[in-house]
């Protein structure tokens, strides 16, 4: 089977693409202490695999209250813009294009990470989830996330105006654009969904008052940076988290339609994420492409073969690998010339050096498959 078209040219808004792989944004919790700082070894990883068509970087926290696990950077500070700025640098130096996954976790938290004790969400409603922190003795564990407050409006407005800024912060630290975070039971998907929210205000209610704040922060990060240097994320069919809302397709295909008016540059879809979400039916897939003529974008344990076949249907333009690029630096070259992948190590994921980061190696010019062990 040919994976030509995998390896054709592709674009975004007005950039050109080499290939159509894209690395999928992947949190590994690095970032510098104290201060959330991108670091010259997280510039290192990322230059590592600018051979791929784009990278989308780990999701980072527009603002203190958007963080839900420790170590993750941030982009609310001048120290942090001036972290992702050697990030960019070196991808840029690389030959690559690189886009600021924007995060708000909303109840996806835990009480060391707010002043008040108290993370945020459209209502008072816990996820029935974990999220990894770091305890004062040093070792990360899972713990669970607590029940939220509910926003005011005023807290609401004042989150999408950290989003635009952060938008503002990441075109100064040179990113080529921005990728909204609204997938995976993150603040934008808890207000989509009727299971975590059940607000009676202007933001909850039916689908045009659940898309509201979607739309609100689309709106302004799109003003600050350009729709065409605009992306979003989102994940129809995730359950866990307690997400599992009846209503979430036809509300995703109503900000399909919302997205396409924007222009944006494009629409990622989180599909399976390790072992939740079901593969993504072509009816689906179908009504999408009828809502939204512009790029889309999937993710989920997709192989060389599987993506093309979707690009061959003309029912995506791009697809994005997770895992395989952990321990495949040169991802795409392996795809291309069939050369055999490597397994990472999962203790070394989230949190630590070098190990399990920068030192997965890139094949070797000559190395051919049977001179690997
Ligand atoms: C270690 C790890 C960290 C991840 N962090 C993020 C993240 O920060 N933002 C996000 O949207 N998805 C995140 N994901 C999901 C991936 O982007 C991707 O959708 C998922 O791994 C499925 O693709 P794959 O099968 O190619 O790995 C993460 C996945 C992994 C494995």
């Amino acid at each position: 089977m040919t994976t030509a078209k995998l390896f054709s040219p592709g674009s975004l808004g007005t950039l050109s693409l080499p290939n159509r792989i894209v690395m999928a944004p992947m949190t590994r919790a690095r970032s510098g202490q104290p201060g959330d700082i991108p670091t010259a070894l997280m510039a290192s990883y990322y230059a590592q695999r600018a051979s791929a068509g784009l990278i989308i970087s780990e999701a980072t926290q527009i603002s203190p209250q958007g963080k839900g696990y420790s170590f993750t950077p941030g982009i609310h500070s001048q120290a942090q813009v001036d972290g992702w700025r050697q990030v960019t640098e070196a991808v840029h130096a690389a030959g690559g294009r690189i886009f600021l996954q924007l995060w708000h976790v909303g109840r996806m938290s835990h009480a060391s990470f707010h002043p008040d004790g108290l993370p945020v969400a459209p209502s008072a409603l816990a996820p029935d989830a974990q999220v990894w922190v770091v305890g004062d003795d040093g070792v990360g564990r899972m713990v669970d996330c607590p029940t939220p407050r509910a926003l005011s409006q005023s807290d609401i407005k004042n989150i999408i105006e950290d989003f635009r800024q952060a938008a503002r912060r990441a075109d100064l630290a040179g990113f080529d654009g921005v990728e909204i975070h609204g997938a995976n039971g993150y603040l934008i998907d808890q207000f989509l969904r009727t299971t975590s929210n059940q607000r009676s205000d202007e933001y909850g209610g039916d689908r045009h008052g659940r898309l509201r704040f979607l739309r609100e922060v689309v709106a302004a990060v799109a003003n600050e940076l350009g729709a065409h240097r605009v992306g979003i994320r989102l994940a129809p069919f995730i359950t866990a988290r307690n997400m599992d809302c009846p209503d979430i397709i036809p509300t995703i295909l109503e900000a399909a339609a919302y997205l396409q008016q924007q222009k944006i540059a494009y629409l990622h879809l989180s599909e399976a994420d390790w072992d939740d979400a079901p593969q993504i039916p072509d009816s689906f897939r179908q009504a999408l492409r009828a809502a939204y003529t512009g790029t889309i974008m999937v993710a989920g344990r997709y192989t060389a073969e599987r993506g093309n076949a979707l690009l061959e249907q003309g029912l995506v333009d791009l697809i994005a690998f997770g895992r395989p690029f952990i321990a495949n630096p040169d991802l795409p070259r392996r795809l291309a010339n069939n050369l055999p992948l490597a397994d990472f190590e999962s203790s070394t994921l989230f949190g630590g050096d070098a190990h399990g980061y920068t030192d997965y190696p890139a094949l070797a010019d000559t190395a051919a498959p049977h001179t690997l062990s």
